[in-house]
């Protein structure tokens, strides 16, 4: 009962932010996101019976008791579906320096869902194993699948219906992410919590809400027609519309540094000049500059120049998460 699955870390084009069940970690907005293929995670389950409890080891380090209970929760999960009551030791390596403040969890959790699903034999559809990885995490549901993934929100109280998909494979179009890293600092307020916080007590968030719907819609054409300048400017406005929210909740919630700002001016001066490249921001302060191929040299230059950025990593869009050993 022991495998080794990898998968690639995404980024969303189209946010998500809230939940509309914190319980079942079901969000409150559908979102839309590219896979990366330069950024993953290798994790291997072996429910082996050897154990009086859960062992969770990240980059060959045990883990804190937090991260262990988020995991071990998540492998209960699994345990109660497949009728099997061992524990399991878990291997989980990041192949880009955890250092580098990255969000992790989404690969992290699409990973360990795959691993712990095939060890623990679980007879289940591409769908209910993006269920799975939701209840993880909301973005590890999408980095089940390469290419460009849309993860529905959902109607169902159960969840069921809340699952991501692919929506084209990463041959569909050739997209470049170049990740500008400002900060190698853990965040103080991780998305769990920030998104909560904004929807007790932002205004907006209602709004924000509605106004998911037609983003969605518009960035779905941008991806059909393959307009590079329409899929560039609704990940903009789908970004700045959530750091918008996240700084009306009450305390503000700013994820960004001076130089995330300055990337940002950056990257509108280059598309000024000419050169085509775009920006998305998470819940941190990197900054993450979309472009095609032809402008990736460029924007490297750029975003290198930035004062503050400490480096640049650059990737092409990644594969579905996939078994590496044990049983396929
Ligand atoms: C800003 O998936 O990390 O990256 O479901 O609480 O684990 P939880 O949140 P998480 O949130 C991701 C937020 C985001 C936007 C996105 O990836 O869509």
């Amino acid at each position: 009962m022991k495998i080794t699955a990898r998968a690639c870390s995404n980024i969303a084009l189209i946010k998500y932010w809230g939940k509309r069940d914190t319980h079942l970690n079901l969000p409150a907005v559908g979102s839309i996101s590219v896979t990366l293929n330069d950024l993953h995670t290798t994790t291997t389950v072996d429910f082996n019976g050897q154990y009086n409890n859960d062992q969770l080891f990240l980059n060959g380090r045990r883990s804190g008791p937090e991260e262990t209970t988020r995991v071990s929760a998540f492998l209960d999960r699994i345990r109660r579906r497949a009728g099997i009551k061992k524990y399991a030791l878990v291997e989980s390596e990041n192949n880009f320096p955890t250092a580098a403040g990255l969000a992790s969890s989404a690969s992290a959790f699409a990973a360990l869902s795959l691993a712990a699903a095939k060890a623990a034999r679980l007879e289940i559809s591409e769908s209910e194993l993006s269920v799975l990885a939701r209840l993880g995490s909301g973005s590890a549901a999408r980095s089940l699948f390469g290419g460009f993934v849309e993860m529905k929100q959902g109607e169902k109280d159960d969840g069921s219906d809340s699952f991501a998909f692919q929506l084209y494979p990463k041959d569909y179009w050739d997209l470049r992410l170049l990740i500008a890293v400002t900060s190698t600092d853990k965040k103080k307020i991780g998305s769990t919590d920030g998104m909560k916080l904004s929807k007790e007590t932002s205004p907006y968030y209602n709004q924000w809400v509605a106004s998911s719907h037609g983003d969605l819609t518009d960035m779905r054409d941008a991806l059909k027609s393959r307009d590079f300048q329409k899929l560039g400017e609704l990940s903009e406005l789908s970004c700045l519309k959530m750091h918008a929210l996240a700084l009306s909740a009450n305390p503000g919630l700013l994820y960004w540094n001076g130089a995330t700002v300055e990337g940002i001016h950056r990257i509108r001066a280059l598309r000024r000049q000419g050169i085509e490249v775009y920006f998305t921001i998470d819940a941190g302060p990197q900054l993450k500059a979309i472009c095609e191929p032809d402008s990736v040299a460029e924007a490297r230059a750029a975003l290198e120049q930035i004062p503050g950025v400490k480096n640049v990593i650059s990737t092409a869009l990644g594969d579905d998460a996939e078994i590496l050993e044990g049983n396929k």
